[in-house]
């Protein structure tokens, strides 16, 4: 059975301090509430991961980064190679989330690199595709979705496909309050489920968890998780807050 995922993009938010707090207020509502069957999954800055890490230790939280370098190491001042973050003992790595292909240039190209360095050092890689407004208005999302898919994951061996999360997160829904309706949701996460049947079969697509992103809150996640394709979401703004946080993680 593919897995249930509640993964939180802090992007950049919280300091230190506020992120421990945020965590340790998460803890004690889990305990409350007795989450099982969904996997949490926490993506702070760089610069709070060691120490979230050890707060995180003996939790069912798992911990991630946002990002990290395409090369794995050298004259690359300002990055964070996938050898350093192993070098901390975490999880995930999200990749290909659309403010990076936006503001910091990211091609399809770099993000295979990514993958590929994320996948061999053993840290499970969570993708991110998505179209923007005009190409959903333009009706070419299901192709923009397709193309972000065939152009990266679809072109790791099935071994190292079988461990990406894919995340779909519509980039006019980020941030805006404006969230994909249920349908909308159930009907592209299955459209990427069905193409991952064509390229790798159907015990494979039937096991990679698609969780969708953009302003998924407390309020919408049941009916966007209660889809058959939709195993869970990509939170951001919500994920700030430690309440709506577990509340959208007890939404199965
Ligand atoms: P919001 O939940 O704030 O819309 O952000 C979604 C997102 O980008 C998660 O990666």
């Amino acid at each position: 059975m593919r897995k249930n995922i509640v993964a939180g993009n802090w992007k950049m938010n919280k300091t230190i301090e506020e992120g421990v707090q945020l965590v340790k207020e998460i803890k004690s509502l889990i305990s409350e509430k007795q989450i099982s069957s969904v996997q949490l999954i926490i993506n702070p800055p760089f610069t709070h991961l060691s120490v979230l890490k050890n707060e995180i230790a003996n939790s069912v939280i798992k911990i991630g980064a946002q990002n990290c370098s395409y090369e794995s190491s050298g004259a690359y001042t300002g990055e964070v190679s996938v050898g350093m973050l192993k070098s901390i003992d975490i999880d995930y790595v999200i990749i290909g989330h659309s403010e990076r292909r936006a503001y910091f240039n990211e091609t399809d190209e770099i993000l295979l690199k990514k993958l590929n360095l994320v996948l061999e050092s053993g840290l499970l890689p969570i993708f991110c595709c998505g179209e923007v407004l005009s190409q959903r208005d333009a009706g070419i999302h299901f192709e923009v979705v397709r193309q972000q898919i065939e152009n990266t994951i679809f072109k790791l061996s099935e071994d190292k496909f079988k461990k990406v999360v894919i995340a779909y997160e519509p980039v006019w829904a980020i941030g805006t309050g404006r969230t994909a309706t249920s349908e909308q949701a159930q009907e592209i996460h299955k459209y990427i489920r069905n193409l991952i049947t064509e390229k790798f079969g159907s015990t494979v697509a039937s096991e990679i968890s698609i969780l969708y992103g953009g302003s998924c809150n407390a309020q919408n996640a049941k009916e966007l998780f209660q889809n058959p394709d939709v195993d869970g979401g990509l939170i951001g703004g919500a994920s700030l807050k430690a309440a709506d946080f577990v509340q959208i993680a007890s939404s199965f």
